[in-house]
């Protein structure tokens, strides 16, 4: 007697219905086994993989541009999962709470069951990985919960969507990305004439916070080569733009500037980062996903070298223009330079030349007008700037400056 037994897919937002499974001979013990009908046949019961990103840590700087930039750019839904820790911020993506193709889940990446059922729940194509901890001085106060999140939480994402990925079908399997984002301080640091970081400069991490980053990427190219999950890995410079935590340099310097306070520049000034507009590497970030090659890492620069100092009297020339003081006092007389960050690097500096050359990807923002497109918006945001700015911030800002001797 044959039994008819029916499997449900959603193939093509078609149900498919397969009947007569006795008919179908399996072929264990062989490679062919994962082949077998009866795989096919669970498979095909599975829920088909959607367009939907997940993205962690969207809350923050980065991800947030990012999650905006991608609903007017791509459009498909975002899961965004975030803990919302001080640097995350959920009104940063107000404009999409009536939007249903946006859904934020407030949660940690640590948390393996919570992964899980995000992954089995909304079957991404992809996974957007921003959530860390950023910041190079807190990672020096106190440097746990770098290792906890970027460390282990990076681990538990891509140990939890190996096992998403394992169960797609062939073509979803092909289709799947995970995408790392990391940083170009795993590089280490420069001298003045030394060439650029390429994607084979060897790494030598030396803050906390570079070197969770850098552990995190290693765990990111392993999971590749061992188990053949589709990760590809972006290695960027320092970003600015809107919604920036103030702790950073940039934000920072924009609102003691306008304040009148003291604008603290560590050690002697001339330490070299080399600025990326946030826009243009949320473009590089879609460009990635879109054409990268699984397995491959990609730098990410913005071609703009700067010495702090010359950053620092950029944003007060610029607010002197928009916002001139009672009298007209220049505000580069607040600059103050303070004791050094212990460890400070030296000079940072992409060569993004793979990007462009194999992906067409290149800045599109010059420094001098991103900059001042970044004063512009903190000027005109005055209320999220007093929603960021907690208690917890304060304390912050009194443990990293009130001890700091003047130099
Ligand atoms: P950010 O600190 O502004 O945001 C980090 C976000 O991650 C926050 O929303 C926070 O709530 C969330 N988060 C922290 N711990 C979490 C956890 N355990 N689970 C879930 N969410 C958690 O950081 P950013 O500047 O937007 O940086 C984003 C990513 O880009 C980071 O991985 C960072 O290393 C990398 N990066 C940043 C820069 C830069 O200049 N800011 C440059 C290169 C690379
Ligand atoms: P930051 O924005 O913290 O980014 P990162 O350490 O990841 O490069 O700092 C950028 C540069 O500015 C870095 O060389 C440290 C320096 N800096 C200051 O001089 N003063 C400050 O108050 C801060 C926050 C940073």
């Amino acid at each position: 007697m044959s039994v008819s037994v029916s499997v449900h897919s959603e193939v093509g937002k078609v149900p498919f219905v397969i009947k007569n499974r006795q008919q179908i001979s399996p072929t264990y013990g062989s490679k062919r086994a994962r082949r077998s009908p009866y795989r096919i046949l669970e498979a095909l019961s599975r829920k088909q993989m959607q367009d939907t990103i997940l993205v962690t840590g969207g809350a923050g700087f980065i991800g947030s541009n990012f999650i905006l930039s991608w609903m007017k750019a791509i459009g498909s839904a975002v899961v965004n999962l975030d803990l919302l820790t001080y640097a995350g911020n959920a009104s940063n993506l107000a404009s999409l709470e009536a939007d249903a193709r946006y859904q934020l889940v407030c949660g940690d990446i640590c948390d393996a069951e919570l992964v899980a059922s995000l992954l089995r729940t909304h079957r991404p194509r992809a996974i957007v990985h921003f959530a860390a901890e950023s910041h190079v001085d807190r990672s020096i106060a106190s440097p746990d919960a770098f290792i906890k999140t970027n460390l282990i939480g990076t681990f538990n994402l891509l140990n939890m969507a190996r096992a998403y990925w394992r169960e797609l079908h062939e073509a979803e399997q092909a289709r799947f990305r995970f995408l790392h984002v990391s940083t170009d301080e795993v590089y280490g640091s420069l001298g003045p004439a030394d060439a650029r970081f390429t994607e084979q400069t060897a790494y030598a991490p030396n803050s906390p916070y570079a070197a969770s980053k850098a552990g995190a990427d290693h765990l990111a190219r392993a999971f590749h080569h061992t188990y053949g999950l589709p990760v590809i890995a972006t290695n960027c410079s320092n970003n600015y733009g809107p919604f920036q935590f103030p702790e950073k340099l940039i934000p920072l310097v924009i609102l003691n500037a306008l304040e009148g306070n003291p604008l603290p520049v560590y050690g002697d000034g001339m330490n070299v980062r080399d600025w990326l507009y946030v826009e243009d590497h949320c473009a590089a970030i879609r460009r990635v996903l879109e054409q990268g090659r699984p397995g491959e890492t990609y730098n990410i620069g913005g071609n703009s070298e700067r010495a702090n100092i010359d950053v620092v009297g950029l944003i007060c020339d610029t607010l002197d223009e928009l916002r001139p003081q009672p009298g007209a006092e220049p505000r580069r007389k607040l600059i103050t330079f303070v004791e050094d960050r212990p460890g400070h690097d030296r000079r940072y500096a992409i060569d993004c030349g793979k990007i462009e050359r194999e992906l067409g990807w290149k800045p599109a923002e010059r420094f001098e007008t991103g900059l001042r497109k970044t004063v512009e918006w903190y000027l005109d945001n005055a209320r999220w700037v007093a929603g960021v700015r907690t208690g917890e911030y304060r304390e912050w800002i009194e443990r990293n400056y009130a001890q700091r001797s003047e130099l």
